[in-house]
């Protein structure tokens, strides 16, 4: 028999309640929003607060000790020594560099190789031809598309039904994930200021000289920076593209080394832009929760809270699109994607039923598509789509693509209640996430063939 246990917190709150209690207050906010507060209402007046004491130190005093977190991970023993001074002295301290122990644990397991910039190439160069190494060597040559008109265009979702708990709107989400895995989302409610600082964020960023960039240049051993991820030789076909890549949440998983932080308004945008993703992150959460037969929670205690990593990618214009790509065919390796691409380029493309389609721009939208974690997850019934990026020979084109990705601790696996042994047999083993993303790394990114490594051989 199944039982639901609910308000098993509520007890342990009860049993609080008889040991001690806490009467009930004004908000503070309030007093202060309502009030002209000429003087501090009594109650709030405390007795012997002690004057302030005049700060007579040394600098060294006045800042709590910071402490790199990767270096200890390391085994650093000059770090364990400002460790324990920090512990004996203060009590208290900043941790630095929390994420960066992951990333090079990351790192550790496969590597990208440091690549020329193309939009230095494109900068100086009278393009005359393409340089070997970026002309792509099977690629596809355009399959004639040859679907009716309603197959040429992504569906919208409209997110502001989705939040309000439309079930017509939860059910075009449901028809948008199994049948093309991508869709565009319209009002998001994020406000345009946040999205035009972001992008003016974005082409500030690119416009540095290059010398400048190359200061927050991805090392060997790194996924974050600026430069070209998925490098692993030197005789590998590289894309026509910069790019740079930042972990955003949670914040201490952040790397400051790789942040342009001089650059006037960059951070600002980002943390703002950051801050709002997420708030369309957990509502889209839920409803792929509800989908899959869990409660609006359901996912969030799967997953463990959701790693958000910002990327900007400048693809330049190229003398021959034909030659070259933007982005070889690839699925993300995510649990979703959120991409706000320019207004007036088109370049995405994606597969569907043997076509590329592009992904034309609209204006005020992002487009969503479901990354491999999901099509594990739903045990794959939401599709992780591949997609490609193309260049053109008139306009430079930017986009800012956040990936929502689970813990690497955490192990992801279809949920029961996307099985079902007679219509729908389990389709993929359980596997650590860090683990799917050492196996990312170890091996050239080649469309969807990542997935059949936990992907089970069928009866
Ligand atoms: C990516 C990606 C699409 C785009 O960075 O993974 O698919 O439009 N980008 O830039
Ligand atoms: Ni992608």
């Amino acid at each position: 028999m199944d039982l639901k246990v609910e308000n098993g917190g509520a007890y342990k709150e009860e049993k609080l309640r008889s040991w001690g209690k806490s009467l009930p207050v004004p908000s503070v906010q309030e007093i202060v929003r309502n009030g002209n507060l000429q003087s501090i209402p009594e109650r709030y007046m405390h007795e012997n607060e002690e004057s302030p004491i005049p700060v007579n130190l040394p600098d060294s005093e006045l800042e709590i000790p910071v402490i790199d977190f990767s270096l200890l991970a390391k085994g650093d023993k000059d770090e364990l020594k400002k460790l324990d001074f920090a512990l004996k002295e203060w009590g208290f301290f900043h941790v630095e560099n929390a994420g960066a122990y992951k990333e090079e644990k990351l790192g550790f397991w496969g590597k990208s190789l440091p690549v020329p910039s193309v939009q230095e190439i494109v900068r100086n160069g009278n393009l005359q031809s393409i340089p070997e190494r970026y002309i792509q060597e099977n690629e596809e040559s355009p399959i004639p598309v040859n679907l009716p008109d309603s197959e040429l265009e992504i569906p919208v979702i409209d997110f502001s039904l989705l939040a309000k708990g439309d079930k017509d709107e939860l059910k075009k989400l449901d028809f948008a994930l199994k049948e093309w895995g991508f869709f565009h989302m319209i009002n998001h409610g994020i406000r345009e200021e946040v999205l035009h600082k972001m992008k003016e964020a974005v082409s500030s960023f690119f416009e540095l000289p290059l010398e400048e960039k190359k200061k927050y240049a991805k090392q060997e051993n790194e996924t974050q920076g600026y430069g070209q991820s998925f490098v692993f030789s030197e005789h590998q076909k590289l894309e026509w593209a910069d790019m740079l890549y930042l972990i955003t949440s949670p914040p201490e998983n952040r790397n400051s080394k790789f942040w342009p932080l001089s650059l006037p308004g960059f951070k600002e945008a980002m943390d703002e832009y950051s801050i709002e993703m997420q708030k369309i992150v957990e509502e889209l959460n839920a409803n792929f929760s509800v989908l899959m037969g869990l409660d609006r929670n359901g996912l969030k205690r799967l997953q463990g809270e959701l790693n958000q990593g910002i990327k900007m990618n400048y693809y330049p214009v190229c003398p021959r699109p034909d030659l070259v790509l933007g982005a070889k065919p690839h699925s993300d390796a995510t649990t979703f994607t959120l991409v706000q691409q320019d207004d007036d380029v088109t370049g995405l493309e994606i597969r569907h039923k043997d076509a590329w389609i592009p992904v034309k721009p609209m204006q005020n939208s992002f487009v969503v598509n479901v990354g491999d974690a999901t099509e594990i997850q739903s045990n794959g019934m939401y599709k992780s789509i591949e997609h490609r990026v193309m260049t053109n020979k008139e306009k430079p084109r930017k986009s800012i693509v956040t990936f929502l990705f689970p813990d690497y601790e955490q192990e992801i696996g279809p949920l029961e209640s996307m099985i079902n042994d007679s219509h729908r047999p389990r389709m993929y083993r359980n596997i650590k996430f860090g683990e799917y993303i050492r196996e990312l790394f170890a091996r050239k990114m080649e469309g969807k063939a990542l997935l059949d490594f936990v992907k089970l051989q069928s009866k």
